[in-house]
Formats: structure tokens, C-alpha cells, sequence
């Protein structure tokens, strides 16, 4: 049995701004019924929800502070979850990372500083808890300077760093080496130095024993100019300690069987009662009820990578042809507000709801027919598989994860029974219109379209395969 220290700034359903709380929701939950001691560790944000005791478990002092952690419990798991208590830098509501405008919090380098050092100190069982780590996973900037402290240790634990995105990095000026008392050693080009701005990410990248990212086309994408944002050389340095495995999803949570946010519970045997949440979304978003009438469902982060540029520029033409469209997200204003004019000029078309609401995510992944995500880039993308599970086909472009675990519907794929949606290969309006048009061809020939919704339910995508996988990376170290 391994201990396991899992690092994380976001964790389903403490706190979630994206899909690193979904995962780190469900792998340590996963890795603890392999068996394995898995302790979470996170920053103890005013927002989060808490389900369950909390205690203090103890007092750490770095950087001439006095941090409290506290303990608690993943829901319906094993899982023990520290929190690291420093309200001065946590304790305010909102968003993790920025303010309401999308701005970054101006003390986030102290912020997640303070964090990794906290994580460094429990690693090393310096938090007096009798438990020292055999492994520390970390992900993202925000935990990036964890393998750097601990590389400086002796008898250190072993570190794995998982890149979730690297569009963000956590680059802050070279002054705040001063301010942070970053060890002078890691202050170097091979360190944390990534063209004179202090890099969290190189942390991670330069110093931990094992790069992983969340699907292995994105591991080699990350290994070019296009998608290594200037680390592509340092990646393709490390390739022999970097490797991609595909995340898994809580089958629990994303369960149409089950599923308490939906209309009608439904399974592959039963696709008939799906039409009832379509009926259900189409009123809640007053959208004409019409069975026959293809729906089409996205919800995302409003951001470049997602291709929301994409698809606003193809929302006429999809205004004009038989089909309603529903997005939920929030994110970039321009993107929202070109979104929203779209919504007034079609109300009987489009339906736009700016915001975040868990409960419309699902109703959407069960009430549409099919789902769009044609990211110019996506680390590996939990949608596409909430879709497949909930037979609402997904449309891809063919990119990191979305080109891992989709498989398109061309003649040969169909007919062996492997097809579940349909890919797309390049970043532009014509081949996403081109994609929907081939989606809404093998829509109007219901034996086909049924023969993918059970392919794509049908489709394991649970995290035992990939948890067994990071079980085998920790072991092998
Ligand atoms: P990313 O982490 O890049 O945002 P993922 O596909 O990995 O993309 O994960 C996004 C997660 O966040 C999914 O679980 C998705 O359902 C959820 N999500 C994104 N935007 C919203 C929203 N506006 N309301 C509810 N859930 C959302
Ligand atoms: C990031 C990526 C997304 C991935 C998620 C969880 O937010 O953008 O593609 O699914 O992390 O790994």
C-alpha cells in the first residue's frame, strides 16, 4: 500500500471551476479502492462546500506564519481531505483564481506559494502526523513548486506532476523569488526561470519524478510549438519520464440511470424515456417543444481553447437549418455577450444561459441529441464522455483527449459497432458546419443514430482502468 499525498487547488464538490475538480473528485477515491492511503490536501477556500466534520488537526509555521490545518472527509469515501487554513489568503468568497471580472487575484503567487510549502511540509511528515508520504501527485501551476522544495529535500518522497492545461502556467516577475524566499538554487534557466518571470509550472516540469498529462496524444502535443507554449523543448528533454493517461469519470455521478438532476431516468434498453428530458430542456430554456427537431447541447469555460470563436461564427448558418441549439458556460464577456445577441435575434433557435448550474449540465447531457466541443486544443475533456455515456453524440475536433475518446462515424466504424460520434479534424468554421451537417445526416436515419447512442453508452470510461494505470506509474518508482 502506498500513501499517497494528492495536491490539489480544486476538488469535487468542495470547489470546482473546471475538470481538475472532477478528477481530483474521483482519482484519489478511485486510488483508495485500489486499496491505496490517499490524502488530499487543498487550500481551505471561504466557498468551499462542506460535507461533514471538520477539525483542526494541527499548526504549521513557514515563512514566519502560523497555518492551521484541518481535516475532513471526500464525501461517500475513505478519503481524507487537509485543508490548508490561512484565511488572510483564502478566506474571501468567489473564484479560486480571479475576481469576478476575470482578473487574477493579486496575491495569487504568495497564495499558492504558501500552499505547495504547506504540501511540502506534510509530505515530509513535518505536520507531526505520523504519516509521511511514499508519493506526492501534484497538478497544475498551482502545486508546481512542490517537486522543486521537495528536490531539495533528503529521503524525499517521490513526486508525479499531472499537466491538466498548459495554457496556464503561473508566471509571475522575477521579483517575486524575493517576496516568495524561493531557495536561490532553483532560481536558474534548468529551474523555475522561464524567460526571467518565475515559472510554477517548471516546477513540475523541471523537478518532479514523473510527468503525466490527461491523454496520451496530448503528451506528444504538449512536445511541439504548437501546444508547448515555449516548454516544448524541456518536454521533449523529459519525454522518457512523460506519459499520458486518459482521465476516467465518476459513473456514479454521471449515471442516466440514476442521475437525481434529470426528468426521466433512462438507459440503452430504455432510450425512448431520453426524449422526455429533451422535452423537459427544450421548456425549461423555452424552446418550441419539438421531438423530432435535433438538439444540440454545449457547456464549457468561454475560452479560446474551447472553440467558441468557432462556433459563433457558424451560428447563423446553424439558425438556419433544422436544428436548436443550447449553451450553458461562462467566461470571456465578448464571447458572452456575442452569445446573448444571438439568443435575442433567434429565441425559437438559440438558447444561451450564462452562468455555472450543475443541475442544467445534466439535464442538458441527457436532453440533447448531440453535443458539440470543437476545442482548438483540450488536454483531455470530461464532456465528450458525460455525453457518450448519456447516448448525446458528441461532435469533436480531433484533439488530445476529444481524439482519444471519441471514435468517428465514417462506413467501417459504423458498421463494427465502434463509431460513437463524429470528429473533425481542422480549427475552422467550415469543418465544424461540415461536422454538424454530417451529424444531423446520420441523425435523420434512426436505426443508425440509435446503433451509435448504444456504442457510445455502452463504452467504459470509468477510472478503474486509468487509476490502475497511476498505480502502476507510483509503484514503478
Ligand atoms: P475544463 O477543465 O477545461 O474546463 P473539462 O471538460 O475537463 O474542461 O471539464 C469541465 C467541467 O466543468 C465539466 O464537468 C463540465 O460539465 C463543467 N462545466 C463547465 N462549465 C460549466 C457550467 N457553466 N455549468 C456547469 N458545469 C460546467
Ligand atoms: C483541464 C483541461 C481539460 C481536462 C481537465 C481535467 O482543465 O482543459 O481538458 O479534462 O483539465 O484533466
Amino acid at each position: 500500500m502506498k500513501k499517497i499525498l494528492f495536491v490539489t487547488s480544486e476538488a469535487h464538490p468542495l470547489i470546482k471551476t473546471g475538470g481538475l475538480a472532477d478528477v481530483s473528485g474521483s482519482l484519489p477515491k478511485a486510488l483508495a479502492e485500489l486499496s491505496q492511503d490517499v490524502r488530499l490536501v487543498m487550500p481551505n477556500y471561504q466557498a468551499l462546500k462542506i460535507h461533514g466534520d471538520v477539525r483542526f488537526l494541527c499548526s504549521v509555521r513557514v515563512d514566519n506564519r502560523d497555518v492551521n490545518i484541518l481535516e475532513t472527509r471526500m464525501p461517500d469515501s475513505a478519503v481524507i481531505v487537509w485543508l490548508v487554513d490561512y484565511p488572510e489568503f483564502f478566506s474571501f468568497p468567489g473564484n479560486p483564481y480571479h475576481d469576478e471580472h476575470g482578473n487574477d487575484w493579486p496575491n495569487n503567487a504568495e497564495r499558492f506559494a504558501l500552499f505547495c510549502r504547506i504540501a511540502a511540509e506534510i509530505a515530509m511528515d513535518r505536520a507531526q502526523q505520523n504519516w509521511k508520504a511514499d508519493i506526492v501527485h501534484c497538478n497544475d501551476w498551482q502545486s508546481g513548486l512542490v517537486p522543486a522544495l521537495l528536490s531539495l529535500e533528503h529521503d524525499r518522497p517521490a513526486t508525479v506532476f499531472t499537466i491538466h492545461n498548459m495554457a496556464y502556467q503561473g508566471l509571475f516577475p522575477a521579483t517575486s523569488t524575493v517576496t516568495l524566499n524561493i531557495p536561490g538554487q532553483l532560481w536558474q534557466p534548468y529551474g523555475l526561470e522561464f524567460h526571467n518571470m518565475l515559472s510554477f509550472i517548471k516546477g513540475g516540469l523541471v523537478y518532479a519524478d514523473r510527468i503525466t498529462t490527461v491523454s496520451p496524444t496530448y503528451a506528444r502535443e504538449i512536445q511541439t510549438p504548437a501546444l508547448g507554449y515555449g516548454l516544448e523543448g524541456l518536454l521533449t528533454y523529459r519525454k522518457d519520464v512523460l506519459s499520458g493517461i486518459i482521465n476516467g469519470i465518476d459513473t456514479e455521478l454521471w449515471n442516466s440511470e440514476t442521475d437525481p438532476y434529470i426528468e426521466r431516468c433512462y438507459k440503452a434498453e430504455s432510450l425512448k424515456d431520453k426524449q422526455l428530458n429533451k422535452t423537459a430542456l427544450q421548456k425549461k430554456l423555452s424552446l418550441p417543444a419539438d421531438k423530432k427537431i435535433p438538439v444540440i447541447g454545449l457547456i464549457s469555460r468561454l475560452v479560446e481553447q474551447k472553440g467558441i470563436d468557432l462556433l459563433i461564427d457558424c451560428l447563423s448558418e446553424m439558425a438556419a437549418m433544422p436544428m436548436q441549439f443550447v449553451l450553458l458556460g461562462s467566461g470571456d464577456k465578448t464571447f458572452e455577450q456575442k452569445l446573448l445577441d444571438f439568443a435575442q435575434l433567434y429565441p425559437e433557435k438559440i438558447a444561451i444561459t450564462i452562468g455555472y448550474d450543475e443541475s442544467l449540465a445534466h439535464l442538458i447531457e441527457a436532453g440533447a441529441d448531440i453535443f458539440l466541443m470543437p476545442s482548438r486544443f483540450e488536454p483531455c475533456g470530461l464532456n465528450q464522455m458525460y455525453s457518450q455515456r448519456y447516448g448525446t453524440l458528441p461532435i469533436v475536433r480531433k484533439t488530445g483527449g476529444l481524439a482519444d475518446s471519441v471514435v468517428d462515424a465514417v462506413p467501417e466504424t459504423i458498421s463494427n459497432n465502434t463509431a460513437t460520434g463524429i470528429v473533425f479534424n481542422d480549427a475552422n468554421p467550415g469543418s465544424l458546419m461540415e461536422a454538424l451537417k454530417r451529424a444531423l445526416i446520420l441523425y435523420s436515419m434512426p436505426e443508425i443514430w440509435k446503433k451509435l447512442q448504444i456504442n457510445a453508452m455502452k463504452k467504459d470510461f470509468s477510472w478503474q482502468h486509468s487509476a490502475e494505470q497511476y498505480l502502476e506509474l507510483y509503484q514503478g518508482m
